[in-house]
This record gives C-alpha cells, sequence and structure tokens, in this order.
C-alpha cells in the first residue's frame, strides 16, 4: 500500500498505530427506522449513508483493508421483502459508488457464498470490482451472503479434496495453510473489530480471522455512526494493551 493521502487535521491521531484492516459489523438499520415509525428499509437505506462516510474517512485516513458485514448468511432467513429491498439497494450502492471509488483509489472486494445473490448484483459486483482492480490506496472488502462457519466448511472441504488427491500431506495442514483457503486469502486478519448498536455478539462473522481481534462495540446504530465517532474508537483501539498471551515485558 503506497502514496497514502496526507491525513486530515482534524484529528490527533497517532498515524502510526492505525489498525491496517478494521472489519465492521454494522447493526441497528432496523432499530433506527423503528424508532422514527418507519420502514426498516428506510433504515438500511440510511445506513448506506452511514458506509459511504466510513469508507471515504478510512480511506483518507489510511486504513489499508475495511470489510463490512453487509449481508450474512442467516440473513436470507429474512422476510423476503426485506431481501429484495436490500439487494436492491446494494446494486444500488455499487453502481452509484463506482466512480468514487476508482477516484479515490479503493479496490472493491467481495466473500461469501455470492452465487446465492442475484444475477443483477453479482453482475455489478463483477463490474465494479473489474474497473477498480488496479486501485492500490485501500481494499473494501464487502462480506455479502457470508457467514464464518461456511466459509471455514469451504476450506476444509478444498483441503480434504487435495488430500484425497495426494496433493498435500495431512501434516503439511498449517495455519497459513488454512487461511490460504479462506475468502480472506489476500487479507490480513483484521486489528480491530468494531459492532454498531450494542449486540454483544459476532454474528458469524470472520470466526477464524478474529482471533485476536480487538472488539468493541458501540450502542450508537449504524445509520447514526459518524466519521467522528470511528476516529474516537480508533482512538480507543490505539489504547489497548494488545498482549497476544504474552507478558506486559
Ligand atoms: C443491519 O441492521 C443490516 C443487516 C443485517 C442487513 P439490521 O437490519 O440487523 O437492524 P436491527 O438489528 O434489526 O436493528
Ligand atoms: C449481523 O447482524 C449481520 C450483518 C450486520 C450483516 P444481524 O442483525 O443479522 O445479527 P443478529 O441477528 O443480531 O445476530
Ligand atoms: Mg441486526
Amino acid at each position: 500500500m503506497n502514496s497514502k493521502p496526507a491525513p486530515s487535521n482534524d484529528t490527533q491521531q497517532d498515524f502510526s498505530a492505525l489498525p491496517k484492516h478494521v472489519a465492521i459489523i454494522m447493526d441497528g438499520n432496523g432499530r433506527w427506522a423503528k424508532k422514527r415509525l418507519l420502514n426498516r428499509i428506510k433504515g438500511h437505506e440510511k445506513g448506506a449513508d452511514a458506509v459511504r462516510a466510513i469508507v471515504e474517512a478510512s480511506r483518507e485516513l489510511g486504513i489499508s483493508y475495511l470489510t463490512l458485514y453487509a449481508f450474512s448468511t442467516e440473513n436470507w432467513q429474512r422476510p423476503q421483502a426485506e431481501i429484495d429491498a436490500l439487494m436492491v439497494l446494494l446494486k444500488r450502492f455499487l453502481m452509484s459508488e463506482q466512480k468514487e471509488l476508482i477516484k479515490n483509489g479503493i479496490r472493491l472486494n467481495a466473500v461469501g457464498e455470492l452465487d446465492r445473490l442475484p444475477d443483477g448484483v453479482q453482475e455489478a459486483l463483477r463490474e465494479t470490482m473489474a474497473s477498480t482492480v488496479q486501485n492500490h490506496d485501500m481494499v473494501l472488502n464487502l462480506a455479502l451472503s457470508y457467514g464464518g462457519r461456511p466459509e471455514i466448511l469451504k476450506a476444509v472441504r478444498e483441503i480434504a479434496h487435495e488430500v484425497r488427491r495426494g496433493e498435500l500431506n495431512p501434516d503439511q495442514i498449517t495455519e497459513a495453510l488454512f487461511s490460504d483457503h479462506l475468502y480472506t486469502r489476500q487479507i490480513p486478519d483484521p486489528e480491530l473489530l468494531i459492532r454498531t448498536s450494542g449486540e454483544m455478539r459476532v454474528s458469524n462473522f470472520l470466526l477464524w480471522q478474529i482471533a485476536y481481534t480487538e472488539l468493541i462495540i458501540t450502542p450508537t446504530l449504524w445509520p447514526d455512526f459518524t466519521r467522528e465517532e470511528f476516529i474516537e474508537i480508533l482512538r480507543t483501539y490505539q489504547q489497548r494493551d494488545r498482549r497476544f498471551g504474552r507478558t506486559d515485558d
């Protein structure tokens, strides 16, 4: 990752200690709408604005990878009308943001069971990924139809096939080899996981990858999440003592 833009001067951030990879569980769109007696879909629409703001802030701050949990494998169990609306929004977001991503040097990547997405969304994804493939300032990684357990099972299946074909000896199955079979193979593990809307759970997100990730949960509902709060959370992250099982000294 080179040619980082100069950090904006609205913060006293220590830019050397920023996480390379931030993952976010964008939760609370439905509750945001409910509080206002609006349809849940309105919450998802407002949530898309927060996505734009946080993508822009991440890129300006110099974060290399931003992974956003936008739709889980479990979310397929929601009412069809909500799923349909989310898919329309997703496609609209991809089409409308393409220019902005290109302009800002952001490469789009997607992880999850993408073949379950409607054809139109798959097409928009392919097009946006292809048109941003040359970009190197940041990776925007969308988790779509994503579940951590299905991802792990997919890796196990692939590895089992390699062993059966005699291409791999079971003793060669290391953490690095396993990671190489995940959707995130090209992406380092996140140093920081943020969840909005206060729920104290990981909801099947990046189960393997968050083994030593710092977790920060805010009660703010996703549509209300701002650049300012994001920066505040990054400051909190910087004050954490990451020991990785060792002692302080
Ligand atoms: C997160 O908001 C967006 C998706 C899961 C797609 P929710 O829709 O889960 O909102 P709440 O949790 O019901 O408030
Ligand atoms: C997690 O939120 C999934 C996404 C943000 C895409 P959910 O609202 O689906 O998770 P639960 O139901 O609170 O676990
Ligand atoms: Mg939710």
